[in-house]
């Protein structure tokens, strides 16, 4: 099994941040967001890893990632000349990807509590794709899926202006190498990309296997100011230890500030 991290695209919606930065290497806690990513996948097993990169900020995520011996993974690092969308990225990374099953990581993307168990839940069942979701209050800036019996996806459709659920879709997906002939048969959408809900919406209708799972924890997709500050104060809240030496009075507290 591989594993692909998109860290191209342009970043407009972080400016002026990403004027000087990738969006991917913003830090959360003072660590690269694209670090969190690499070692998420590590952990669930996956060494063999591809990075997609654009030509203005390629050079910056190989400093950072190098060559991936800290993880002891082997990167690879292949060349979106145009951020032409999600599909068009497993389109670039083609000769990488082969005809390997594999995981799909958007790289400013954050979740709690990994994806062993979604990686393992894939090798152990015959899907053509499993796609990660999350409840959320407003899902009409993201992909949303309706489900049918059994998490079934039946249906997706991409910032709907009335979403049919409240099911949105984090950007962690698991590939046969289906996905290929779908995009394939995808043509880019209103906005000129080819999109990967669309390439995933053609598995659905052309009756392959395309089932869901649901984040009970939380997901950051750093892609956003306040996302950004919010992925800091969860992560912090989460490793970070203090320790009291000394008494407390029951009117004090002692924590962080939230
Ligand atoms: P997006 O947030 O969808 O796109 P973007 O990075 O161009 O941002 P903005 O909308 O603010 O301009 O991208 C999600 C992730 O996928 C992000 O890590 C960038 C990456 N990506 C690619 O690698 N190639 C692409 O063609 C696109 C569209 C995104």
């Amino acid at each position: 099994m591989k594993a692909l991290i998109l860290a191209g695209g342009r970043g407009t919606r972080l400016r002026p941040l990403t004027h000087t930065t990738a969006k991917q290497l913003i830090p959360v806690a003072n660590k690269p967001i694209i670090c969190f990513v690499l070692e998420q996948i590590c952990a669930a097993g996956i060494k063999d890893i591809g990075i997609i990169i654009s030509p203005e900020t390629g050079e910056s995520i190989k400093k950072v990632v190098g060559d991936g011996s800290r993880w002891e993974a082997k990167v690879t690092y292949i060349f979106q000349e145009e951020p032409g969308g999600l599909a068009h990225a497993v389109k670039t990374a083609r000769d990488f990807l082969e005809d390997s099953p594999f995981l799909m990581f958007l790289g400013d993307n954050l979740i709690q509590g990994g994806i062993e168990e979604l990686v393992s839940e894939f090798k152990g069942g015959n899907c053509d794709a499993i796609i990660q979701l999350k409840k959320v209050k407003d899902p009409r800036q993201f992909g949303v899926a309706v489900l049918g019996p059994d998490n079934q996806v039946l249906q997706l459709v991409e910032k709907p202006k009335e979403p049919p659920s409240d099911l949105a879709l984090v950007g962690i997906y698991l590939f046969s190498p289906a996905v290929h002939a779908a995009i394939e048969r995808i043509k880019p959408s209103w906005r000129g990309e080819l999109e990967i809900t669309d390439a995933i919406q053609q598995m659905v209708s052309s009756g392959g296997r395309v089932q869901a799972r649901t984040l009970e924890g939380w997901w950051m997709d750093t892609g956003k100011k306040d996302d950004i500050l919010e992925a800091n104060r969860v992560v912090l809240d989460e490793y970070a230890c203090y320790e009291v030496n000394g008494q407390v009075d029951e009117t004090s507290q002692v924590g962080w500030a939230g």
